[in-house]
């Protein structure tokens, strides 16, 4: 296949581009009454309405058109196989086998690898269940209330995210924390009011080396050992899960409460595994079970619907338009939901981790542009923060919104509320107000000509902003599973588009290698000279600080 922007189909899209660049959304419902039903699709309770975007059937089938050129079935079938996919660490990528329910054979180089899996989730479960049910008793023989995860990135946010979006889901007497910033107020802070007899912790790395991580593990063993008096506790109060299953034992964890993660689930994707523990404390086994229930049927609507009927891959498409051809760099998520305020976060690292890459699957240097800047925040607060720039600036930012219909605690003077600016915000950002309804406002204002024509161009909204609306029944566990797998398909269909390896992270490591030399420049306050001069110059200006501030011992 050539490449991709040399592929006759990409010329055939720019040249479609050209010719709809123009078009306003707003003409296009108006020619169009069915333009809601043919461009929406369902998946269970949730409902997938992209027709406030700037496309018609044409940019669609052109689209489509793309993805069959990509070979996408292929690819998706190659996944779930567990080929190899992650080329550049020669790994499968296979979360997909941590939800898969269908008892079928899941292969890794010639192994089945589903009884290991069903085997981890049922330790996972077992442990969150004493210790929900009380039966896991601390060093004083009390039962835990508060269990603090340490992670970071991908055995931080999935987790997080999840655990805040089923918190009326959850236990309200047992507390679930979070520790990922090495910054010893974040710690700090968590253990403050802790009790050491009924606290128990979850170390949660895939590589158990990450800095942060591990820093915040030791702090919290020796918070633990200064209360108990020895280490002869910790068996009680920590476990680890982890694919580095030795350095987990080494750092004092009983074999027992270590759980296994393997090298075919991505950090980013890994909420699914072991590092889900957190998760079932929080919400049961039966909760949990129906998460993966929902993720498995969107694995399923993405494995058998057709190209035109498949949410991630429309997802995904729409995706390309924007970024490719509209010169979009970024993306909005904007969840109408509280609970789901983590959502954005935890997309962030899924989109950006895996699609921030210049380099393609072969190798060179990619003569287009790839993932988006994706950002995002709950959309009422949004809307009294951000959205200015939405309905008038000057960029493109296609936003994602997503609602449920009704929530777990219905207050229907608020629920209608919500909802009202859910529909208004995407009909305003679709439509925007045109000169002439500017105009006739604030004459029925009454203002006089010298005062309307000062104020009329800022009275005047562009529209034919994008938007993709998710309404759902109510964020339910099966729900928030299949919108998760929702976007992490979308993120997989663009990285295939993209010729691009979207499941390594080698971006994150050069950073961490420097981090780690000047850790020990750190170690005394000789002024350090090896560097450019902002970074020794920074070093040093902390360096004379911190002795100003804490006299000599400030080591
Ligand atoms: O630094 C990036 C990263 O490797 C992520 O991909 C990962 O989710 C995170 O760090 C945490 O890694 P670990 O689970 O190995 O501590």
């Amino acid at each position: 296949m050539p490449k991709l922007i040399q592929s006759s189909l990409w010329k055939t899209l720019d040249a479609h581009f050209n010719e709809v660049k123009h078009s306003h959304m707003r003409d296009m419902f108006d020619q169009d009454s069915q333009r809601f039903d043919k461009f929406s699709l369902k998946l269970n309770d949730i409902l997938f309405d992209y027709s406030k975007n700037i496309v018609t059937e044409k940019t669609m089938d052109h689209l489509y058109a793309l993805a069959e050129e990509c070979d996408i079935r292929q690819w998706i079938e190659k996944m779930f196989d567990g080929e190899a996919i992650n080329n550049t660490e020669n790994r499968a990528v296979l979360h997909t086998a941590l939800r898969n329910r269908d008892g079928l054979p899941v292969l890794v180089d010639g192994e089945d690898i589903m009884p290991a899996v069903c085997e981890e989730l049922k330790r996972v479960k077992k442990l969150a269940e004493a210790i929900r049910t009380r039966l896991w008793r601390g060093y004083y023989d009390q039962p835990i209330t508060d269990v603090v995860n340490i992670g970071i990135g991908g055995s931080h946010l999935g987790p997080l995210m999840v655990t805040e979006a089923l918190t009326p889901y959850s236990l309200h007497d047992l507390n679930i924390h979070y520790v990922s910033n090495v910054d010893e107020n974040h710690i700090n802070d968590t253990l403050e009011h802790l009790n050491p007899a009924t606290t128990f912790f979850i170390i949660a790395s895939k590589s158990f080396t990450t800095q942060d991580t591990m820093v915040n593990a030791e702090t919290a063993r020796q918070w633990h050992i200064n209360k108990v008096g020895d280490d002869s506790q910790i068996d009680k109060h920590f476990s680890a899960v982890s694919s580095n299953v030795k350095a987990a034992k080494e750092f004092g964890i009983d074999e027992n409460n270590v759980f296994q993660m393997w090298d075919w689930v991505g950090g980013r994707y890994s909420l699914w595994s072991a590092i889900s523990l957190p998760i079932v404390i929080a919400i049961g086994t039966e909760n949990f079970d129906e998460l993966l229930q929902g993720a498995y049927e969107a694995d399923q609507h993405f494995r058998s619907a057709s190209l035109e009927e498949n949410i991630p891959v429309t997802m995904a498409l729409l995706g390309i338009w924007y970024n490719n051809f509209f010169d979009a760099q970024t993306m909005a998520v904007l969840p109408y939901d509280q609970h789901l305020n983590k959502f954005p976060a935890y997309l962030q690292q899924a989109d950006m981790e895996s699609n921030g890459k210049c380099v393609d699957r072969q190798g060179s240097v990619v003569d287009y542009t790839t993932g988006p800047v994706l950002f995002g925040e709950i959309g009422i607060a949004a809307q009294h923060a951000f959205f200015q720039l939405l309905h008038q600036g000057t960029k493109l930012v296609p936003a994602d919104i997503l609602a449920p219909v009704s929530n777990f605690h219905c207050i229907a003077r608020h629920h209608r509320a919500l909802m009202s600016n859910v529909f208004a915000q995407t009909e305003a950002l679709m439509k925007g107000k045109t000169e002439q309804e500017a105009y006739a406002e604030l004459k029925a204002e009454g203002l006089d000509e010298d005062a309307i024509k000062a104020l009329l161009p800022n009275k005047i909204f562009p529209g034919n902003r994008p938007t993709s609306t998710f309404l759902f029944n109510s964020l339910s566990p099966a729900t928030l599973g299949s919108l998760i797998v929702l976007y992490e398909h979308k993120i997989f269909v663009q990285g295939i588009i993209w010729n691009i390896n979207s499941f390594d992270q080698w971006g994150v490591e050069l950073g961490k290698q420097l981090a780690s030399g000047i850790l020990h420049e750190l170690d005394d306050n000789a002024p350090t000279k090896q560097h450019d001069s902002s970074t020794n110059g920074l070093i040093n200006y902390y360096k004379e600080q911190r002795i100003k501030n804490k006299g000599e011992n400030s080591l």
